[in-house]
């Protein structure tokens, strides 16, 4: 007898996480309206200093989230948007735009670079954090499909300690890279999909 009550607290429990991580998603479709008029809609941004949300690891959206708010990341725009977030705004946010299907950007990649990307790539082990295929881990970004644009100023802005939130790994590591470097890897990391 016990063992059942046991089983069926198991299963009011599975219910009751699954209705509340359904309910993440629905809340976060609503409060998604407010970012379409930049990250595209479903998160599929259409302008390359938009970053592309759909399909980003929900752990990473809502962690920068957090960043803008906390004045840890910090942007003229976002950090005005996340200002007014509670955290559960972010967590509905984030579960959202994670579980949307990213589509590709239509950017054409020059092969010279996409090939020279992928060799420094290898050089700087960045599978080693992001994972093969640039697909992303938890608070690890995907990268993959990214934005060209997008993923120029942020390795920029790593390289010149303006973008600090990451515990000093990505800030170390831009340090290495040219500008070249940058835009090699770019090419590289918006043809994968
Ligand atoms: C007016 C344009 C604009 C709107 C509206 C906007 N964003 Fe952004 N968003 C940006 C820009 C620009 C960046 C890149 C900022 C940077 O370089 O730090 C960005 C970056 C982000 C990032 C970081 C992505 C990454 O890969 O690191 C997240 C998460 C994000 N936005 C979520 C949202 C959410 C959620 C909303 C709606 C509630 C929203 N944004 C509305 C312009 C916008
Ligand atoms: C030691 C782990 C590690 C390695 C190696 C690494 N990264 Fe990262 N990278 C991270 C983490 C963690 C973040 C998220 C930082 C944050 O929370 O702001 C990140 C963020 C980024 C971003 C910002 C993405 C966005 O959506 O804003 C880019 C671009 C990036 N990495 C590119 C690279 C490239 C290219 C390489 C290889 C040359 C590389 N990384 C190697 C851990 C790593």
């Amino acid at each position: 007898m016990r063992c059942r009550g046991v089983v069926a607290a198991i299963i009011t429990l599975a219910a009751f996480s699954l209705n509340a991580q359904a309910q993440d998603v629905e809340a976060g479709k609503k409060k998604a309206e407010a970012c379409v008029a930049c990250h595209g809609p479903n998160g599929n941004s259409q302008v390359g200093t938009f970053p592309v949300l759909a399909g980003q690891s929900d752990r990473y959206l809502y962690l920068q989230l957090r960043d803008y708010k906390e004045g840890r990341r910090s942007n003229p725009i976002m950090s005005g948007i996340a200002a007014g977030m509670e955290k559960q705004d972010m967590k509905d946010l984030a579960a959202y735009f994670s579980k949307q299907k990213q589509e590709r950007t239509g950017f054409k990649s020059e092969m010279p670079r996409v090939e020279a990307g992928a060799k420094k790539a290898e050089e700087s082990l960045c599978a080693m954090c992001h994972l093969g295929g640039m697909k992303g881990q938890n608070e690890v970004p995907r990268l993959a499909g990214q934005h060209p644009d997008y993923i120029i100023t942020q390795l920029k802005s790593f390289k010149a300690r303006e973008r600090t939130n990451d515990a000093g790994n990505m800030t170390s590591l831009a340090q290495t890279l040219s500008e070249e470097d940058m835009l090699n890897l770019a090419h590289w990391i918006s043809n994968l999909h």
